[in-house]
């Protein structure tokens, strides 16, 4: 039996398979509004055959944008948008997933394509809008970047409930599955880390009151959307910094993720700097987040998704054969190959008709299948077949 392609159940929810369009910002959305780019762009994926289809991290407030460019459901004119996406998304069978998002001490920067830095005077004149970012402490991601205002208790309270009010308007919009994002430097990680948060209160110092934020985010939002609606939870399993985040706080923290209602742990890691440092200690490889899933998912009991650098169906099917993790979250490889799952499902010889592809392609391709088949030959090769019977 080919484990990626067995149906996944998360509460209410049932995946046709564990392949994972992972969530990739796209930088278009005018004012917080997606656009048609942005149903092409997740419809294909889609179409692609994938289980389900993540759109891109997503703002819950206007200052808690990455990027000017950033998606948002901080207002309900923006929930029709998201609904066309989910409906597109949901008519070629996936399930449809959003993660929210507040940048934190890395919002307001440039969109990626545009130099992914900290908004220079010419990105003014071009009309993007730079605003003073929060955080956890005083202190900037990096050099160049904005200093950010830490926030005050009823600050904090602020963007707990704006976490909430996006969930209820990404029920609204018909998504399946919400994600918090808890990784990558982004807010509520630059909570969690050491390398950010340098709070005397009750949300700084020990592990125990760094988690404290990010867990009533989590506590708030599970309690507001529907109890058959999944949430997962993406976290930076490590800094890759020494005196950064760890395997082991990681560990405790999907722990108690786990007991507030939390589904899965998307394990990726990195994406927080302390002032001054690089991610020293990453060395990059096929799988190479792999071994935090793993360890996440049996000492924490918890069903976790893999991603980072998975990009044939063997290595897929073989972290899943292995139990180290339970979905598969694809990036890169999705954007160049859309139709990645369908290839994979002939790759493992599962399909002899082009079942799952859209009707609308399956027909012609269906017609010329059978007689390759029937000739022992990979589908793959439909086009040298046709050329030859033309
Ligand atoms: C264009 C692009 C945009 C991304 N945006 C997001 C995002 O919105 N949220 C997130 O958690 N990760 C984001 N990522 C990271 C991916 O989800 C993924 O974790 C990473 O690319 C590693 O997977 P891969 O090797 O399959 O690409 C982005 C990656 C790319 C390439």
């Amino acid at each position: 039996m080919v484990k990626l392609f067995e149906k996944a159940s998360f509460r209410g929810v049932e995946l046709r398979n564990r392949i994972v369009v992972s969530p990739m910002g796209m930088y278009s959305a005018e004012n917080g509004y997606v656009t048609p780019f942005h149903l092409v762009h997740y419809g294909k994926f889609a179409m692609g055959g994938a289980g389900l289809v993540f759109v891109e991290q997503t703002s819950v407030s206007r200052k808690g944008r990455i990027t000017n460019g950033d998606p948002g459901l901080w207002e309900d004119g923006q929930i029709e948008g998201m609904r066309q996406v989910t409906h597109l998304i949901k008519s070629h069978g996936a399930a449809a997933a959003i993660q929210i998002n507040h940048g934190g001490r890395k919002s307001g920067q440039q969109r990626a394509f545009r130099g992914n830095g900290p908004l220079t005077d010419r990105d003014i004149e071009m009309g993007e809008e730079r605003w003073t970012p929060t955080g956890p402490s005083d202190v900037a991601f990096s050099d160049g970047y904005g200093t950010p205002v830490p926030l005050s208790l009823d600050g904090l309270a602020g963007v707990r409930d704006a976490f909430v009010a996006a969930s209820k308007r990404a029920v609204l919009a018909g998504f399946d599955v919400i994600e918090i994002h808890m990784a990558h430097g982004y807010l509520l990680q630059s909570f969690l880390s050491p390398l950010a948060n340098f709070r005397t209160d009750d949300y700084g110092g020990s592990l125990e009151n760094r988690m404290r934020f990010p867990l009533e985010v989590t506590r708030a939002v599970r309690a507001a959307i529907p109890s058959s609606m999944p949430l997962f939870v993406r976290i930076s399993a490590v800094d890759w910094i020494d005196g950064g985040w760890e395997i082991e706080d990681s560990i405790v923290f999907a722990r108690k993720l786990k007991e507030l209602g939390v589904d899965l742990v998307d394990c990726s890691t990195g994406g927080n700097l302390r002032a001054g440092s690089t991610n020293a200690n990453l060395t990059r490889g096929p799988g190479y987040q792999v071994p935090f899933a793993d360890r996440i998912r049996q000492e924490a009991d918890i069903a976790t998704g893999a991603v980072g650098m998975i990009r044939t169906p063997d290595l897929a099917e073989t972290i899943l054969q292995e139990n180290r993790a339970d979905l598969i979250f694809m990036a890169r490889q999705m954007l160049f190959n859309p139709f990645w799952a369908h290839h994979a499902a002939e790759h493992f010889g599962l399909t002899d008709d082009f079942r799952g592809w859209p009707e609308q392609y399956g027909w012609w391709l269906t017609k010329w299948g059978g007689a390759l088949r029937a000739n022992g030959e990979s589908l793959m090769e439909w086009q040298r077949f046709a050329d030859a019977a033309e």
